[in-house]
């Protein structure tokens, strides 16, 4: 084992002076390590129930919903199976077109059954308005949206509702159209901290 001199501990402290100075000015404390330390130190979960409608328009004036793939059996399969859209969806407070805007579904879904018409669905629900402004949250599951009721995950969440874990509740509102205008009544159930 060396002998410790003045030297060697000279040089030991400038390296650990150099480490530490390094590794603050590297550090960064963004809005979310505040909000991990928090919830590190209590973590109750915030339950929190959501309701609003979307505006679903595949055709025509207004269009949201674009059609991006399709797979080689897409029009001779009996449910369309591979059908991909894409879609930037207007979300509303209330269940009519003109009713004041609230947030934007936008996502993805494709024909994912190959005996029944349902879409896998996934899709970010996008708050540009009221005290939710700039949060969101991710929505995915097995939409089979010709029956009139079905319940799909809520994955996640950012700002206002990080770590969102749920279900939600989905009913249509107008009849349901694959070629044109349909309402979807969502109403999320989730926690969040
Ligand atoms: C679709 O493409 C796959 C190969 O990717 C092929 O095996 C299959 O036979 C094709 N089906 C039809 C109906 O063309």
């Amino acid at each position: 084992m060396g002998k410790l001199n003045l030297h060697t501990i000279f040089i030991l402290c400038s390296l650990l002076l150099l480490a530490y100075t390094s590794y603050v000015s590297g550090k960064t404390v963004t809005p979310v390590d505040k909000w991990f330390k928090k919830i590190k130190k209590s973590s109750t979960p915030k339950f929190k129930i959501i309701e609003f409608y979307v505006q679903d328009i595949v055709s025509g004036e207004g269009q949201t919903v674009f059609p991006v793939g399709y797979s080689n059996i897409s029009f001779t399969s009996p449910t369309n199976f591979g059908i991909t859209v894409v879609a930037d969806d207007r979300v509303t407070v209330g269940r009519d077109p003109k009713s004041p805007d609230l947030a934007r579904g936008q996502g993805m879904a494709a024909l994912a059954d190959l005996e029944d018409r349902v879409l896998y669905l996934n899709v970010v629900f996008y708050f540009t308005q009221g005290k939710y402004k700039g949060s969101s949250v991710a929505v995915l599951g097995r939409d089979p949206m010709l029956v009139n009721s079905r319940e799909l995950s809520i994955t996640g969440g950012t700002g206002a509702f990080r770590s969102a874990r749920g279900v939600t509740w989905v009913t249509n509102c107008s009849p349901y159209s694959p070629t044109g205008y349909t309402c979807f009544k969502y109403t999320l159930y989730f926690t969040h901290f």
